[in-house]
């Protein structure tokens, strides 16, 4: 039988008394006077040997918690270490102009503006009160001559300088009583102030594109004007030459009077 050392019986005693299974007798700390035919009374008198050995290995336990009072590395870096990196700063700052950013680019763009779009903003926006909105005017009760049905192209062939300088300075521009337009134009050319309602220029209102490109519209949409590709291409061209396309809308000089 291997020999169990004298402080681990005492430990164990002083155990067994905390835990109330054994009487405290007064004889604690002082070391037994021999060892060997103590450990055998021991063995003998109470406590089997699987008790001292349980007691031994809470006590050991005990020591494990108490004497470790050096903490492993990993313990002290988690404690050193900064709780939210630097890093995170700056990129939690970003996320929501990155979010904004993103629903943004995720949204459909804008229409883009053509001439034809914009001549039909335009029309709604200056003409239609006196020409209605498909064009009919006078026909369909309104103060201005009939735009529909090929009419304004019979008045003007070409979309040229002697319409756009109609839409520019209007009847008095013209010269009340003075012929515009086609001089052959069936039924005979028309006459500035013949119908009894003056037509207002828009050279003051309307940038200078912005009157092409109503010109356009009451041709190419409203007369339903038969024109080739090369012919759209080219006025296309003619109107950004002017200005046209740049901005979305709503600027210009397209302010009232
Ligand atoms: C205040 C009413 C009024 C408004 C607004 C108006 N017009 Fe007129 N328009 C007339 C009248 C009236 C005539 C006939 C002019 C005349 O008899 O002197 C006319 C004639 C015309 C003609 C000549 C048609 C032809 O066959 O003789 C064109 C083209 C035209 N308007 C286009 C336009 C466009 C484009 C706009 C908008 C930018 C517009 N008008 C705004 C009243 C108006």
């Amino acid at each position: 039988m291997t020999e169990v050392p004298e402080y681990l019986f005492e430990r164990s005693r002083q155990r067994r008394i905390d835990l109330g299974l054994l009487d405290d007798d007064g004889s604690g700390g002082a070391p037994a006077a021999s060892g060997a035919s103590e450990g055998a009374a021991l063995a003998s008198s109470g406590p089997s040997s699987a008790d001292v050995i349980a007691a031994a290995k809470a006590d050991a336990k005990l020591e494990i918690q108490t004497e470790s009072g050096i903490e492993p590395v990993w313990v002290s870096a988690a404690r050193s270490r900064t709780r939210i990196p630097m890093w995170a700063l700056p990129v939690m700052f970003f996320l929501p102009l990155w979010a904004f950013v993103y629903v943004k680019l995720t949204e459909p763009p804008p229409e883009p503006v053509t001439a034809i779009t914009e001549g039909a903003a335009t029309y709604a926006a200056r003409c239609a009160s006196c020409h209605g909105g498909a064009g009919a005017g006078s026909e369909g009760g309104g103060v201005g001559r009939p735009l529909y049905n090929g009419e304004v192209l019979l008045t003007f062939p070409k979309l040229g300088t002697d319409m756009l300088y109609w839409l520019e300075v209007g009847s008095e521009g013209i010269g009340i009583g003075n012929a515009y337009g086609a001089t052959d134009r069936p039924g005979g050319a028309h006459i500035s102030g013949e119908t009894g309602a003056n037509m207002p220029g828009f050279g003051g209102p309307l940038s200078e594109y912005k009157i092409y490109s109503v010109a356009r519209y009451i041709r190419e949409v409203l007369s339903e004007e038969q024109i080739s590709d090369e012919e759209i291409a080219a006025r296309d061209a003619e109107w950004e030459d002017l200005g046209g396309g740049k901005d979305l809308g709503g600027g210009g000089h397209s302010g009232g009077h």
